[in-house]
């Protein structure tokens, strides 16, 4: 069975396949079976390097923004609760699937982002498969930007209301097209940081244009959350309040290290998505332990800005570095840089894409193509971390000007 179309997407050199990497510590593996030629201190274990294959490479394709996954203050957590609450919640949070720490992490998150609520879902691409068709029916329309998230685009598949997606980040077109829409409940719905390009949304537009036109703003903070305004966000960023008519999703998966997902809101809304959101309603709830986990990473992002200011920093080193060089960094505006390799060994774009990532992987380096379906411009997506060295940062630019792409 789809043994054709596996062929196909060989052909097109398109097939995806899974390299889980192997466990860091040492007692896990075998040092005399490692490829020893990495190009930093071998013996050094960073959260930057990671370990495929028996091979140990500097990884430029994580969304672990601030290293918060291994953080000593957030394992201490989990290791507190994990002998009370054990593995498995056991049932959905509407059963008895929740704990006092879910509700510990909900008020959290609420305050952190401004809202009278919030309510934890298990990952992002439930949370939008969810919550987009619990908040729209056949007599809403949404509009989405075209580089809006798979989970959105399939939250928005699951919606009963008329779709309509906008040219990227495009106002005019936005102003234009939600002007023909009367009469029905609308819904703008957008990334504030765009997760292949890193550009980031004009939320200031986007707010008059909601106001003016009485639409609801649904902002994906997938990458925004502990990276921008602080670590607050996207709207935070831009300066602009919370309000009753905006709905902000998160994750905990991303800069805050964990996993799972929040939408921080209106208390009204809340409970509507109590009744209505089928991920949240049909699946068994977060752990406790990931929970407890999420809540000690707010509260160092909260405290403490050092490691958003490493962030930042790593970012602008990586950043400066690649437009020296000269390269195509699509608009990028944050730690996602995007790179479009020059058609130097192929006319083929993805050709292009494959070859230059198998060659930064020659060198140590892990950062994957992106290709279509994902994208529809083939790019190296480099996403900078706050864990990254600056000599790191500076062998990757190495790396790229002995490749001569230029
Ligand atoms: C913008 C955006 N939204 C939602 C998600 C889904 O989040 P999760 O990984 O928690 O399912 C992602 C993850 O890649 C994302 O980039």
């Amino acid at each position: 069975m789809f043994k054709e179309e596996i062929e196909k997407l060989i052909q097109k050199k398109l097939l995806r396949v899974i390299k889980d990497r192997n466990a860091y510590r040492e007692h896990f593996y075998k040092e005399d079976a490692l490829d020893k030629s990495f190009p930093f201190d071998f013996k050094s274990k960073s959260l930057s390097h990671i370990l495929i294959e028996g091979q140990k490479f500097v990884n430029f394709s994580s969304n672990d923004y601030l290293g918060l996954s291994h953080n000593q203050r957030v394992i201490e957590a989990v290791k507190e609760v994990i002998e009370i609450f054990g593995i498995g919640a056991g049932a959905s949070r509407l059963l008895s699937g929740g704990t006092e720490l879910h509700q510990e992490l909900e008020k959290k998150v609420a305050k952190f982002k401004g809202t009278e609520a919030a309510l934890i879902f298990n990952s992002g691409y439930t949370l939008n498969t969810s919550v987009i068709p619990a908040i729209s029916d056949e007599k809403s329309v949404i509009f989405s930007d075209e580089l809006n998230h798979a989970s959105i685009i399939d939250g928005c598949r699951l919606s009963a209301a008329k779709k309509i997606i906008y040219r990227h980040t495009d106002m005019n077109h936005l102003s234009e097209l939600i002007k023909k829409e009367e009469g029905r409940r609308k819904i703008v719905i957008t990334d504030t940081v765009f997760s292949m390009d890193g550009d980031i949304a004009p939320l200031k537009d986007l707010y008059n244009i909601c106001l003016e036109n009485d639409a609801i703003l649904y902002l994906d903070d997938a990458h925004g959350t502990g990276v921008l305004g602080n670590g607050r966000g996207a709207l935070y960023h831009f300066g602009l309040n919370p309000t009753n008519w905006i709905i902000q999703m998160g994750t905990f998966s991303k800069a805050l290290g964990s996993f799972g997902a929040f939408i921080a809101a209106d208390k009204e809304i809340i409970k509507w998505l109590i009744n209505k959101s089928r991920g949240l309603i049909f699946s068994t709830a977060l752990p406790a332990t990931i929970v407890a986990a999420s809540i000690k990473a707010l509260e160092i992002v909260e405290s403490d800005f050092s490691l958003i200011d490493s962030l930042w920093e790593n970012r602008q080193r990586l950043f400066n570095g690649l437009k020296k060089l000269g390269f195509n960094t699509l608009k990028s505006q944050t730690p996602i840089i995007p790179l479009v390799p020059p058609h130097l060994y192929s006319e083929d774009a993805v050709e292009n894409v494959n070859i230059l990532s198998e060659m930064l992987r020659k060198k140590h380096i892990y950062a994957p193509g992106i290709r279509p379906p994902t994208v529809k411009i083939p790019r190296i997506r480099f996403s900078v971390t706050a864990a990254h060295t600056s000599e790191e940062i500076d062998y990757l630019l190495k790396s790229l000007t002995e490749l001569k792409l230029r």
